[in-house]
């Protein structure tokens, strides 16, 4: 229906011959309780199983970090593929036989574009790398050399050297057939009324960026000495997404370490991975991102902070320990200290000091307690009680007791601060806030800018989670209510698909999330199947309820279709037949059947 590669059938027949307790049974090991499976979810750190699968509904979900969908989602969240990807491997596994892939024409054009910049970015990538072999990049090789790189890990990273003559990548690259605009879209020429069409690096030592999979996607340079820009990197392109990638994954995935190491620099992972921390990753020349501490999850439990010690790298480090929070993967803050970065403290002190400093690394909250307490002055009362309030702040946002316990002993022991008193500081705080734990914090970088909206949308969610868990009540209903009612692009596709199915009688939650191609939108869907109608008591309680929740749509959609009179010609009927269903609603009560 909507995806560009395989027709619904051919979706719908992978996905029912995939059982999901199986395919997941074969990364989580779970455990049968009741009518569903649990078992510890894989995409946030936990000790108690959280991660339910069931087997009627062929979906999952995780009440802990909600995550959730069917069994394709599942792949594409735990093992980064897309769609069609997915696809593809589970009907390999289920020796199902695949079309030829139709691809419309838009997507096909986008898939050899795509292709193409990969080709591009391999050709270069294969350029720089003998022009650093070759008489003309001596310059480079010393550089390196400077460095202290062996041999073996300038060919690992692939790394390489881009010539003074300021044509040449392109001269060489258009004899090889590719053409200008490809050449451009890939970020490896410029165009100015000066020069014309040229590299756009030259005279810099060459960093190949690749994807998890080996792919060069981009470029870093650094420039030798001390020019500037210091390093020049690739643009954004169709196939370098900077906050989805992260350099020296490709190797660090497979590392079979329990952590990994965040760092700034590309010399720095380098550094670290001749030393033997083959776990080590950093960002690509722009702030850590919520897409790519995502992408860390799945490879790691615990992620070690190994910023620069200055003033900008330990802003950017609390920046990424607020992201690492957001996405529930604790983190160790790393001292470099006398040295700038791992690279010059590898140099200097060896790997088994640096090994030492993994080991003492700091937990991210004690260092954040320890850059806020640099801005108060401890031996002044005053000051010091405001610090303390700030702690408890922070501790109130825990919303697990035993971690919150644990954090005011780890703290009253290191700041002197007397349990009770802290105790004391956390409740008035908590009551002040209403409550001690804290509203749920926005995930994976997603923020709500719009309550308003934000509660539109969950009333549409919600109304559809009441037909999917109570589809008897479709009947009583559906005389007010259509897909036009709800004007959340995502929700009126799954209430088009719902409500057919309901008047087939043959609800199949599963298959309503593979109508939707890309993992956020699959997530949108499989929320309406994974939410829980609260537990409301009694059963004029959950009428009440649900009269509300149908109010509410049917107001939202007459107030939509006011707003929109004049400029749409459908929206006069919305609003007639809408004003008339709201005054029927007022009237009408719903009746729940018993069980
Ligand atoms: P070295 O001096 O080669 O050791 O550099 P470094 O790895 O110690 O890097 P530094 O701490 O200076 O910067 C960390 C990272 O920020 C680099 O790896 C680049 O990705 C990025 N960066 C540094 N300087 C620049 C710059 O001038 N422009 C851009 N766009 N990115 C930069
Ligand atoms: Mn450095």
């Amino acid at each position: 229906m909507n995806h560009t590669y395989y027709q619904d059938d051919i979706v719908e027949k992978v996905r029912s011959s995939s059982d999901i307790v199986e395919v997941i049974g074969r990364y989580v090991k779970l455990q049968k309780k009741g009518s569903s499976y649990f078992g510890l979810c894989p995409f946030h750190n936990e000790k108690s199983p959280s991660f339910s699968v069931s087997q009627q509904k062929q979906m999952y979900y995780c009440f802990g970090c909600q995550a959730g969908g069917n069994v394709f989602t599942f792949l594409m969240e735990y093992e980064n593929l897309s769609f069609p990807e997915a696809i593809k491997m589970l009907a390999e596994r289920a020796g199902i036989e695949l079309p030829e892939v139709e691809y419309s024409e838009e997507a096909k054009r986008a898939k050899d574009r795509r292709s193409k910049l990969m080709e591009v970015n391999r050709e270069a990538a294969k350029y720089f790398y003998y022009q650093l072999r070759s008489p003309q990049g001596q310059k480079g090789l010393d550089y390196f050399r400077s460095r202290q790189l062996t041999e073996e890990t300038m060919k690992q990273f692939g790394l390489g050297f881009s010539n003074v003559t300021s044509d040449d990548l392109v001269k060489y690259l258009k004899s090889k057939g590719y053409e200008d605009d490809l050449i451009m879209e890939a970020g490896l020429a410029s165009f100015d009324e000066r020069y014309g069409f040229h590299d756009k690096f030259w005279n810099r030592v060459m960093f190949p960026i690749q994807d998890v999979s080996n792919k060069v996607i981009g470029f870093g340079g650094r420039v030798m000495g001390d020019g500037k820009p210091k390093y020049l990197n690739s643009p954004e392109t169709p196939i370098f997404d900077k906050s989805r990638n992260l350099y020296g994954l490709n190797f660090a995935r497979s590392s079979r370490s329990k952590y990994v190491i965040l760092c700034e620099g590309y010399m720095d992972v380098i550094a670290m991975h001749q030393a033997g921390f083959n776990m080590a990753v950093a960002s690509l020349g722009t702030a850590f991102t919520a897409g790519q501490a995502n992408l860390l999850r799945r490879y790691a439990e615990e992620v070690i902070l190994a910023y620069d010690s200055d003033e900008a790298g330990t802003k950017a480090a609390l920046r990424a320990i607020e992201i690492l929070n957001e996405v529930d993967l604790p983190g160790r803050v790393l001292s470099l200290e006398p040295f700038k970065d791992p690279d010059e403290f590898i140099k200097n002190r060896g790997k088994d000091a640096f090994l030492e400093r993994i080991n003492s690394a700091r937990n991210s909250f004690f260092f954040e307690l320890d850059v806020l307490s640099r801005n108060y002055d401890l031996e002044d009362p005053e000051s010091k009680t405001r610090f303390h309030k700030e702690i408890a702040k922070k501790i109130c946002s825990f919303n697990e007791e035993v971690k919150r316990d644990n954090y005011i002993e780890a703290v009253c022991d290191k700041y002197g601060i007397g349990p009770e008193a802290l105790r004391k500081l956390i409740s008035s705080y908590a009551m002040k806030t209403g409550d001690a734990t804290p509203v749920e914090r926005p995930r994976s970088g997603i923020v709500s800018k719009n309550a308003e909206g934000e509660g539109k949308k969950n009333v549409q969610r919600l109304f559809l989670t009441w037909m999917a868990e109570e589809p008897r009540l479709y009947a009583a209903v559906k005389k007010y209510v259509s897909p036009d009612d709800f004007t959340e692009e995502i929700f009126r596709k799954v209430a088009t698909e719902l409500f057919r199915q309901i008047d087939d009688d043959c609800i199949n939650p599963a298959a309503i999330i593979s109508m939707f191609g890309d993992e956020e939108s699959q997530r949108s869907a499989a929320s309406v199947f994974n939410a829980r109608l609260e537990s409301v008591n009694s059963r004029q309680e959950k009428e009440k309820a649900f009269h509300d929740i149908l109010y509410s749509l049917k107001k939202n959609s007459y107030d939509y279709y006011s707003s929109k009179l004049g400029s749409d010609v459908d929206a006069l009927k919305q609003v007639i037949d809408g004003k008339k269903a709201l005054e029927e609603i007022n009237k009408i009560h719903i009746t729940l059947e018993e069980d």
